[in-house]
């Protein structure tokens, strides 16, 4: 099937041909035995990192386990602080919590809805260790601002890249930032593996660290334990679709911007509309089109979800703050006074549907869609 074959809208799904058919067969018939075991999973990985300009690569259950092995591998604990944003998937920061530390929100940019060096800066107590920064729906903070400013204060950055594959800073990929970078290759991304992730390092001790971490803590080929771990590794048949969706990585990344660009032309005018943005420094891969309405439309994430939703369009909201969820108790009336941006772009925002099987006519009606919910059709 061709992405323009499809006759339903979905919210996001991936895009499988047969090249990825191929892969997995192959996986599925011949990756079982010696050193055919972890065949796919070694080529991905090395092939990833290399993609990255990264020294190692460590394939993963999915995102979540990736974040919390690194976090894990730097020693992070009990007493510890470690600074996310307000706005992402609860999946960047589990981690931390189970690993007992703390969970130190920060407010996001107007604009670009990552972290900056600004709201980093203001959180920022002797017991910060780390700071995952994330790069929301393939947007990119202001790298470098945030680089000098924890080198100065001795703090580790993780980059999030989980929706970033396919993005650029200043040229330098997505996944290149930080002591260690992480991906999602859950169903709904741009590259999938139905769930999975990737952890990419550079230091050499941090890899073995977490190299051991990830599988009891025990060497490769030994059954001798040195610590109690996690068990985090990867299985060759993911590996395999992994390699095949990301040997085509440039036509997914594409349909991506495709869409974007797409819900751009049909909306671009209608003032003060406001999509991941791409400014000249920025290639966006735009794992998922955001539109956040500006404050002169009056309109709300919620009000926005319920009548698209009843148009028989599956929009979803903007990350809700974590600090206004119930797995957070207690944050919410301190952090909405410190985080106002958070709380503002989150409740006027929503996420448009992205799903690779998405044809021109899907695009007309949605973007038909949020015509009708402004008064504008
Ligand atoms: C920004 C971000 N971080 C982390 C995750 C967690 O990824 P996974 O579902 O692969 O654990 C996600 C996925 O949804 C995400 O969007």
């Amino acid at each position: 099937m061709t992405p323009d074959d499809a006759m339903d809208i979905q919210m996001a799904g991936p895009w499988i041909t047969e090249h990825e058919e191929k892969l997995v067969l192959d996986a599925l018939r011949h990756g079982w035995y010696g050193k055919d075991a972890y065949r796919y999973v070694e080529t991905f990985e090395r092939e990833f990192a290399a993609y990255h300009n990264r020294e190692h690569a460590l394939m993963t259950p999915n995102c979540t386990t990736a974040l919390h092995l690194v976090l894990a591998g730097l020693g992070i604990g009990e007493g510890d602080e470690v600074i996310a944003p307000e706005c992402t998937w609860i999946g960047s920061v589990a981690g931390i919590t189970y690993l007992r530390a703390a969970t130190v929100f920060a407010d996001i940019d107007p604009v670009h809805w990552c972290l900056t060096a600004e709201t980093i800066g203001a959180v920022i107590t002797p017991s910060t260790k780390a700071v995952i920064v994330v790069d929301l729906y393939g947007n990119m903070p202001d790298w470098y601002e945030i680089i000098s400013l924890c080198a100065a204060r001795g703090i580790v950055i993780i980059e999030d890249a989980a929706e970033a594959l396919g993005s650029r800073y200043k040229g330098v990929p997505a996944g290149k930032f930080g002591v260690a970078s992480a991906f999602s290759f859950h169903r709904t991304k741009t590259l999938t593996t139905g769930e999975g992730g990737m952890l990419l390092i550079d230091d050499d001790a941090l890899f073995e660290r977490c190299k051991l971490l990830r599988d009891h803590g025990r060497a490769p080929g030994t059954y001798f334990n040195t610590e109690v771990a996690f068990k985090y590794m990867p299985f060759n048949l993911q590996a395999a679709l992994g390699l095949a969706q990301f040997q085509r990585l440039d036509e997914l990344v594409d349909r991506k911007r495709w869409l974007w660009r797409g819900y751009r032309d049909r909306l671009g005018d209608i003032a003060d509309l406001h999509f991941n943005p791409e400014p000249g420094n920025v290639r966006n891969g735009v794992w998922n089109t955001a539109l956040v309405f500006g404050p002169s439309h009056g309109m709300t994430r919620d009000r926005a979800v319920s009548e698209l939703a009843a148009m028989n369009l599956p929009v979803r909201p903007f990350f809700h703050p974590l600090s206004s969820l119930p797995a957070y108790p207690g944050r919410e009336p301190q952090a909405r006074t410190m985080h106002p941006n958070a709380y503002d772009v989150s409740g006027r925002g929503i996420n448009l549907p992205c799903a690779l099987n998405m044809t021109e006519a899907s695009l007309d009606a949605v973007a038909a869609g949020v015509r009708r919910l402004l008064g504008r059709a």
